[in-house]
């Protein structure tokens, strides 16, 4: 997590996920059907989904995947997303009630075998899952600690599955919840997840309904960047306005002028449409929008959103996995236009008339979301920056091109494995 200077954690709740917890005994070993049946229907009932980007329903996965003989349980901790570090201020303040979830999530679909897969980089992270490892006690599971590739698709939980198996950690057309890790089926589930696993199994599903909406219950842990006094990772209430996030982070220390929700796959939306909306997917929904990867990006007034993003598709062409036509060269052509659209090197209709083709042509395509994602942060960017296109056109610029307000990591094209 080089490019950010992350603040001291905020919290807007009693924080349950990034208070410390000391080891204190093994987890009971759900030996009975009725003690893991009762435990599901608890999850089940709590409403938690996925805390990793897509929010798919905790409980249907663990069902699907306790179908197998002898099933693999990965924690994915890897965050390739390069504005999040949510998952590895988590890790570093909390990884027993991470493994606890992952210890909970394989009692209950019957798994030996856990996986605590982290970002190749993220030494503070490595260290702290090793010293708790060496403290747990654990009965019938074995903890391995995977260290994967430091990129953005080695989070993609079928990508993480290949390299686990020994291949590149890129997309393949494999599901691992029907066959993933030596083939067997494997619950993927995002480390935020997992710790609230281990809450739920602990206080029940209407102490973790207390906090949130009907429809999106619990806390969640959120980064938000940008323009704010004090940036980092913090606990919030789901249902909370953005408004009242972005005051948790010390409030906003320019006039925005947008926000990117989700993260590097997400939305460009205006500050003005959006600050007083609950911060849930419902909500955001009209707009376009989702929580993603729970990524709050303020852009002030005096940055240029579109030069922000032509760096950041410019970032997501070069994660391509090269295995998909419509991704490798869509997203390079793509790419190329959005950097001569922001430096004002093109005729600004022409080149959005273009980007528009672009983006229809590799939407929906590939065999994994990176195309569909990049098109998303493309569309967005056009609609909420239709001004700024105007001022390139008229050979201005609406903010200084030097300011980064979007961290990009440097290059790192060949680590796969
Ligand atoms: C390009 C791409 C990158 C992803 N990166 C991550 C990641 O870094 N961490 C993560 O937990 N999920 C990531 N995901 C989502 C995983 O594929 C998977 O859905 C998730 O780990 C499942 O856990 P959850 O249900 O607990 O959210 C990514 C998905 C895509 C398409
Ligand atoms: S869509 Fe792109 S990143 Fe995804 S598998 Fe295909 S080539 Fe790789």
């Amino acid at each position: 997590m080089n490019a950010l200077a992350l603040s001291e954690t905020s919290s807007a709740v009693q924080p349950q996920l990034l208070s410390g917890r000391r080891y204190d005994a093994p987890l009971p070993v759900l030996s009975r059907t009725g003690d893991r049946e009762r435990l599901l229907a608890e999850i089940e009932a709590s409403g938690l989904t996925g805390r990793g980007g897509a929010g798919f329903p905790t409980a249907i996965k663990i069902r699907a995947v306790a179908r197998d003989r002898s099933p693999v349980v990965v924690a994915n901790g890897t965050e390739g997303e390069p504005a999040s570090a949510k998952d590895k201020v988590l890790l570093v303040a909390n990884p027993h009630l991470v493994i606890d979830g992952a210890v909970v999530a394989a009692r209950l679909v019957g798994a030996r075998e856990i996986v605590l897969a982290v970002g190749r980089g993220d030494a503070a992270a490595i260290a702290a899952l090793e010293r708790a490892v060496a403290e747990r006690r654990d009965k019938g599971v074995a903890l391995r600690i995977a260290a994967a590739p430091t990129r953005f698709l080695a989070g993609e939980e079928s990508a993480l599955v290949n390299w686990l198996n020994g291949g590149p950690a890129k997309p393949t057309i494999e599901r691992p919840f029907e066959r993933g890790v030596y083939g067997r089926r494997t619950l993927v589930q995002n480390v935020e997840t997992l710790a609230n696993v281990a809450l739920i199994a602990r206080h029940g599903a209407d102490w973790f309904r207390r906090l949130g909406t009907a429809k999106e219950p619990g806390a969640a842990l959120v980064t938000v960047l940008g323009a704010v006094r004090a940036p980092g990772v913090g606990e919030i209430e789901l249902g909370m306005t953005l408004r009242e996030v972005i005051a948790l982070f010390g409030g906003m220390t320019a006039i925005p002028q947008a926000f990117l929700l989700g993260g590097y796959f997400g939305t460009w939306v205006t500050a003005h449409d959006t600050l007083d909306l609950p911060f849930t997917n419902e909500s955001l929904r009209p707009l376009g929008a989702s929580l993603g990867a729970r990524l709050l990006i303020v852009l002030p007034q005096d940055a240029c959103g579109l030069a922000e993003t032509a760096r950041v598709v410019r970032y997501l062409e070069r994660q391509s996995a090269g295995q998909c036509g419509s991704c490798f060269f869509g997203l390079a052509a793509i790419a190329g236009v959005f950097e001569r659209l922001a430096s004002g090197g093109v005729a600004a209709p022409q080149a959005v008339e273009r980007l528009s083709r672009l983006v229809a042509q590799v939407e929906g395509r590939g065999a994994c979301a990176l195309p569909t994602g990049a098109a998303g942060l493309v569309t967005s960017a056009l609609r909420v920056f239709a001004r700024e296109i105007d001022a390139h056109a008229a050979g201005g610029c609406c903010g200084p091109h030097r300011s980064r307000v979007l961290p990009v990591p440097d290059a790192n094209d060949n680590e796969w494995n």
